[in-house]
């Protein structure tokens, strides 16, 4: 270490980048000290995202498959009754046990957890509460926080309008809720509540929901979502909330302008995206600006424009997500010990916990003729429906398809899309296929066990052979 400073590497944030940064910058003998303003580690990942959202969709999912006759279905007759207060107690222990175990994890790695909000002084020099501490080199890793819908105040106390903090924690089921935003928040939590008994709305700008997905994904999640019951409201805008008591009053109006309408409801969930975390830092003191989005900008090696100042995570551009922040923590540590730390942004796998879920690696069939120039010759595309698949259809989970894109030529996989139960989990094959620069043909001639979710990968990519058995 540079004797002048008393760490080799201070990191700010303790979420799934910066603790996992600061863990691996210790394990290769970098005296490293993290910085957290919460009262506990684990960003928001921990906290107030992956984690309690999957423990609210996982309990949830049993609860609806016993009011809905899923499992009377599978000869299990049960009348469920629902115990909030206890549902909510498992999602602070999930939290908990989290939380702590990172704190463990700095202990036994010797991690010097920071506490308070960082600020720069200079390009070395962080003042963390009442604290100075002084590092080689900085990494910047303060995640995001809701954006804000102008003229509409989230208010998580009074359970109104509340963002995704404040759904978590309902202390009970709207009878009506409004979710502004189809993405990924508005479907995982507005299918939460809508399991437990709400009546729920999703009000989203654009004509279709989850922007960003492949086309026939995005359709098809639309039909299973009605099926459960949301409506949507697509192509059209919120103009204004106002609260009287213990209700919200929507003015709703088409996007491209038109006659509005009213909608008076319990609770709206205010999920139109995050924004990166960057103010109080102090930037200015070592003068490093913010792109357009507010993110800031990195180079290969995670370095910003200032030197000894890196950035990871949700603050950086690229998808906001958990296992992206994780690998750019490990990146950016290696690099700092003089290693090569590598992060393939090509093939960062998404999904949504939904029932079923929604994952997908890769490019959608849409950017894939994009990148071919626009020529739909250059690509072949196989789906293979869940109705197909063994497994699925023993299961009583006939909704969904595998997709693969692959380039015409070299048959090199290019995307796969999945909708299926276990679609999180299956999309880790197809990430690791693509890793190593798979053919369609490559996953098409590997076993796969039977019977299993994961045969219907292996059916597209025969699908894309033009050679599927089962269909
Ligand atoms: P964060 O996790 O946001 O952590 C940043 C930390 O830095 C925070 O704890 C903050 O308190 C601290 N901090 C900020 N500024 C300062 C400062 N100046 N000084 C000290 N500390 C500071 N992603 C997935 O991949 N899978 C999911 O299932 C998933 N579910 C989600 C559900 C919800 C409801 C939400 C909101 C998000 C979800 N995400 C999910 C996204 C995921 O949480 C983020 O992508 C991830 O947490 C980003 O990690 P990060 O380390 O960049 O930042
Ligand atoms: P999002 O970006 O996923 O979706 C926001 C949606 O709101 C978009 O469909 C957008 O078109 C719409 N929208 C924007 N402005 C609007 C307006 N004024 N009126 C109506 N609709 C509007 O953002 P979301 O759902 O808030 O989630 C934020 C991020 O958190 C995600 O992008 C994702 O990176 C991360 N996340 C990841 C999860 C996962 O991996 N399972 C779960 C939850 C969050």
């Amino acid at each position: 270490m540079a004797d002048e400073y008393q760490y080799d590497v201070l990191i700010i944030g303790s979420g799934p980048g910066g603790y996992v940064a600061a863990i691996r910058a210790a394990q290769l003998g970098l005296k490293t000290a993290c910085a957290e303003s919460r009262d506990t580690l684990g960003g928001t990942c921990l906290n107030v995202g992956c984690i309690p959202s999957k423990a609210m969709l996982h309990a949830s999912e049993y609860f609806d498959a016993a009011a809905n006759g899923t499992m009377a279905s599978m000869g299990i007759d049960v009348t469920p009754k629902l115990n909030l207060p206890k549902m909510h107690e498992q999602r602070l222990d999930a939290v908990e046990g989290l939380t702590k175990g990172v704190a463990f994890l700095f202990k036994k790695n010797k991690v010097d957890w920071k506490k308070g909000h960082a600020t720069f002084q200079d390009e070395h020099t962080v003042k963390i509460g009442d604290e100075t501490v002084t590092a080689k080199e900085v990494v910047i890793a303060t995640g995001s926080s809701v954006t804000p819908l102008p003229g509409v105040e989230v208010d998580n106390s009074k359970h109104v309008v509340v963002d995704s903090t404040g759904a978590l924690e309902l202390p009970k089921v709207p009878k009506k809720m409004v979710v502004i935003g189809g993405g990924v928040i508005g479907l995982e939590l507005g299918s939460v509540w809508r399991r437990l008994g709400a009546e729920v709305v999703c009000v989203e700008f654009l004509d279709q929901i989850l922007p960003g997905m492949d086309t026939d994904v995005r359709k098809e999640a639309n039909k299973i979502f009605k099926k459960q019951g949301i409506e949507f409201k697509l192509s059209t805008k919120v103009t204004g909330v106002s609260v009287k008591g213990k209700k919200a009053t929507l003015t709703l109006e088409p996007a491209a302008g038109g006659n509005s309408e009213t909608l008076e409801v319990d609770c709206v969930l205010v999920s139109i995206g995050r924004k990166p975390n960057t103010e109080g830092l102090g930037l200015e003191n070592i003068g490093l600006d913010v792109n357009e989005r507010g993110q800031i900008e990195v180079d290969g090696e995670f370095r910003t424009a200032v030197d000894g100042v890196r950035a990871i995570g949700d603050v950086v551009p690229g998808p906001m997500l958990a296992h992206k922040a994780e690998d750019e923590g490990i990146a950016v540590a290696e690099w700092i010990a003089g290693q090569t730390g590598i992060v393939n942004h090509d093939v960062i796998p998404s999904v949504v916990y939904t029932q079923p879920e929604i994952a997908g690696v890769g490019l959608s069939e849409e950017q894939a003729i994009e990148k071919m120039g626009g020529d739909k010759s250059a690509i072949k595309t196989s789906k293979f429906p869940m109705m197909a698949n063994s497994r699925a259809k023993t299961n009583h989970e006939p909704d969904g398809f595998v997709k693969i894109i692959a380039e015409a030529e070299s048959d090199r996989v290019l995307g796969v899309w999945a909708i299926a139960s276990v679609a999180g989990t299956m999309i880790a094959e197809a990430a690791l296929a693509m890793e190593f620069g798979a053919t369609s043909e490559d996953i098409a001639y590997t076993c796969h066990a039977h019977p299993t979710h994961a045969e219907a990968i292996k059916e597209a990519a025969m699908g894309v052979q033009g050679k599927p058995i089962h269909i």
